[in-house]
């Protein structure tokens, strides 16, 4: 289409000419022409502007055969070819500069989204592997008593000190294996999350780029409708748009293959000091059997998905004090909505 566009232009700024054929006599019979190429180059590209260019000079032939006189010869129309390219290069240069700029920006966006996950699992990997070792040593102790315990009850005679003090060395253990796991859920609920001002509309704007930089190729189409008055929030800058762009991939992923691919991301006040930001696709909804466990790790319904996404969205969401739900409407497309603390609550923005 650009090319049409492009050839469209260009010939139309060769045959301006024409118009002023009457005052021009056989004068600048190639002018017009190289400031088609110029333009044709721009809009579409050096093909284009080849095109241009042959009709140009052809066109620039016929002028001077019209008025008799001397036509180009091979030598000439040697030069003027240079010319026309010559015309055509700086359009050629930026638009080559501009493609590679592109790849390279969605080639970085993949990358880090696989290096994101990748990042997950490790990290999950790394806290299983803690918690299989530190449960470890309390379980051992306890099965230990347990097994002194039967020893003793084995005898007579046994004095409840005895059994007392071995019942209450369980107890201890039992209550480190607790604490261990306890300690674990808090490191997991991310305590540590620094909340600092943000621009909600500027993480939203950065996730969507590092997310559907390669789904935008496939056509998805986003939507904002921000509410205008309220954008600040609290939040770990980080965290939240790994929130974003999991939702966004989601959604993305939820309508591959879809005729209509559109993504609206909203936002608006509620209980005047929270910021709800919305993330609806127009995709086959939520599948009903994964509804129930929708936020719980692993629960997925993709063949290569890890259902990790949602489980640790939801905790970072709630360590900033927000809530995170979806609603899903069958064959229409699911929505998934989160708070988050204003900046200024209650601020007269
Ligand atoms: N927008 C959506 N439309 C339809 N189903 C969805 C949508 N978002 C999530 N789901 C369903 O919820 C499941 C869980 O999503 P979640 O993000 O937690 O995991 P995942 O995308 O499968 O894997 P990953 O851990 O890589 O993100 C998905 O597999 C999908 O079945
Ligand atoms: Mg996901």
């Amino acid at each position: 289409l650009r090319a049409v566009l492009a050839l469209a232009v260009g010939l139309a700024i060769v045959f301006v000419r024409e118009l002023l054929r009457a005052r021009l006599g056989a004068e600048v019979p190639f002018f017009f022409t190289w400031i088609a190429i110029f333009c044709t180059a721009w809009i579409g590209g050096i093909a284009s502007a080849m095109v241009v260019a042959a009709v140009g000079l052809a066109y620039g032939q016929h002028v001077l055969s019209i008025h008799h006189e001397r036509l180009l010869g091979p030598g000439a129309m040697v030069i003027s070819a240079l010319f026309a390219i010559a015309f055509a290069l700086p359009a050629e240069i930026y638009h080559r500069a501009t493609r590679r700029r592109k790849a390279d920006a969605e080639r970085y966006a993949e990358l880090q989204l696989r290096m994101s996950k990748l990042a997950r699992l490790n990290a999950m990997g790394e806290l299983v592997g803690t918690l299989a070792h530190e449960l470890n040593q309390p379980l051992t102790a306890i099965l230990a008593y347990a097994d002194v315990v039967q020893l003793q009850l084995a005898q007579e005679d046994v004095p409840a000190e005895t059994l007392r003090e071995l019942v209450q060395k369980v107890t201890k253990q039992g209550n480190r294996a607790r604490d261990i796991v306890a300690r674990v859920r808090a490191s997991l609920s991310g305590t540590e999350v620094s909340l600092e001002r943000q621009s909600l509309a500027q993480m939203l704007e950065e996730a969507v780029e590092l997310s559907l930089a390669s789904a935008v190729r496939d056509g998805v189409v986003v939507k904002y409708d921000l509410e205008p008055h309220a954008d600040q929030v609290l939040a770990d800058r980080i965290e939240i748009q790994q929130v974003m762009v999991n939702l966004l991939r989601n959604a993305a992923e939820a309508m591959a293959g879809a005729r209509r691919r559109e993504v609206h991301i909203k936002s608006r006040v509620v209980e005047g000091n929270m910021l709800e930001c919305e993330v609806a696709d127009c995709g086959p909804g939520i599948a009903p059997e994964i509804l129930p466990n929708l936020f719980q790790p692993f629960a997925t319904g993709k063949a290569h998905g890890m259902g990790i996404g949602l489980a640790v969205s939801r905790t970072i969401v709630e360590a900033h004090g927000g809530r995170i739900w979806a609603d899903s409407t069958p064959g229409k497309g699911a929505s998934f909505r989160f708070t988050l603390n204003r900046a200024e609550a209650m601020a007269a923005e």
